[in-house]
């Protein structure tokens, strides 16, 4: 009776008292934009500006610490969360420096498959080192730390490390968010898992706010809905930060092809042969550092056979982009655990995601995202016209 009160109370809006206990795995420009994010809008008070939701279940950005942190950079391991995320290569925009001391101290994770060889091969980066300490036992660390949900942001093409944290995630009870294109949300084996765990899990691949690839599926569905035909189509990406400079190594890039391709691909009427659509990062320029500049071109017809092209130019800070996008997709995973949910979350997934195990059109994921968010006592309240009114808005802890 207690919950069901609990919950009617967080249906008629009233806040929820609550954290949400993090650990991240890779402390890079994408850690670095979502840890300065929850400073700056604890900082924001009820300014909602650069977010898709203000609150979702009762959760704020500010809700959420990080307890636990991995990383194998010898620039970064050791430190204080609030110092590795500003050590070198990290690259992308300080909007909050003056972060608290967390308290937190980076620890070593396996290495296993998550440097690429030829990153030494830069003299952008000529100064990365491995750590010498000895890996921890990352599922010792996410139970010690109370970890809910574990947020994976490794290098593209880190396919078994991405499956170790994966794994290590369900021995420590944690829900995953998988950030990167390897599939483990998109992998029926792996969501079963979790299923059968009961612990959330939401991925794969992190679709940027209002980045290349929402843009791309857009305009897709655009020239779709208004009977255009696309012959043809490319998607172009330059950027100067680890990521890009990693994705040079084209054997790493295989999934997050796929990834790319697939997120438009599914807006499509009709797929295009892979020799009419190209998308996929293209080139590292150590000067653009953490801005991402894409160039889209969109050729087809119209009415009467008639040819139509365009070109769109989009320039955006990469990691603030993509931390705009797993704010929501971390605190759905915690949603689900408060509701005893586990498996695969369909929705944040298609929302947030450039590879979810189902596609849906972006406001169709998103009206799906906001009705899990309402829940299934959002009805109750509704059917049974239970007055909420002249409740106070006093804070619960549920
Ligand atoms: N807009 C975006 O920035 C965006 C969008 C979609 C996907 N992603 C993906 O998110 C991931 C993170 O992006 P980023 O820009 O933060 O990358 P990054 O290169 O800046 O950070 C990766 C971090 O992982 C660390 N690392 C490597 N191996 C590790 C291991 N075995 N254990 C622990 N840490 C390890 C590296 O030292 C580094 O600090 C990438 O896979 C990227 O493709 C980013």
């Amino acid at each position: 009776m207690l919950r069901f009160c609990v919950r009617l109370l967080l249906v008629a809006g009233v806040r929820r008292i609550g954290k949400i206990r993090i650990a991240i795995a890779g402390l890079g420009n994408c850690a670095s934009a979502l840890i300065q994010g929850i400073e700056f809008y604890k900082d924001s008070g009820e300014d909602p500006i650069g977010l898709m939701h203000r609150e979702m279940d009762g959760y704020r950005v500010g809700d959420l610490e990080v307890v636990a942190a991995f990383d194998v950079d010898a620039r970064k391991v050791g430190k204080d969360l609030s110092e590795a995320i500003f050590s070198p290569p990290n690259c992308t925009k300080v909007f909050y420096p003056h972060l608290p001391q967390y308290g937190v101290r980076v620890q070593m994770g396996p290495v296993l498959d998550g440097v690429s060889e030829h990153m030494e091969e830069y003299p952008e980066d000529s100064t990365f080192k491995v750590a010498h300490e000895e890996p921890v036992e990352i599922s010792h660390v996410l139970r010690d730390s109370g970890a809910e949900v574990l947020l994976n942001y490794l290098p593209v093409g880190s396919e078994e490390a991405a499956r170790y944290y994966a794994g290590s995630a369900l021995e420590a009870d944690c829900a995953l968010v998988n950030c990167i294109p390897v599939f483990i949300a998109s992998d029926p084996l792996w969501s079963q898992r979790f299923e059968e765990a009961r612990l959330p899990v939401v991925g794969d691949d992190i679709k940027s706010q209002v980045g290349a690839t929402i843009i791309h599926r857009t305009l897709a569905k655009l020239w779709a809905d208004r009977g255009a035909t696309l012959d043809r189509t490319y998607q172009l990406n330059t950027g100067g930060n680890t990521d890009f400079l990693n994705m040079l190594d084209r054997e790493r890039l295989k999934s997050k092809k796929i990834s790319k391709t697939e997120a438009v691909q599914a807006q499509l009427p009709v797929r295009l042969d892979p020799e009419n659509i190209h998308i996929g990062p293209s080139d590292y320029v150590p000067w653009q550092r953490d801005n991402k500049v894409c160039f889209l071109r969109m050729e087809g017809r119209i009415w009467g056979n008639v040819p139509i092209d365009m070109e769109l130019r989009l320039s955006v800070e990469d990691s603030p982009n993509s931390a705009g996008s797993a704010i929501d997709a971390i605190r759905c995973a915690k949603t689900a655990l408060d509701r005893g949910i586990g498996g695969l979350l369909e929705a944040i997934s298609a929302y947030t995601m450039k590879h979810p195990p189902v596609q849906m059109p972006e406001e169709e994921a998103r009206r799906k995202v906001e009705e899990f968010i309402r829940g299934p006592l959002a009805e109750v309240t509704a059917n049974e016209g239970l007055d909420l009114s002249s409740w106070d808005g006093e804070e619960v802890t549920p």
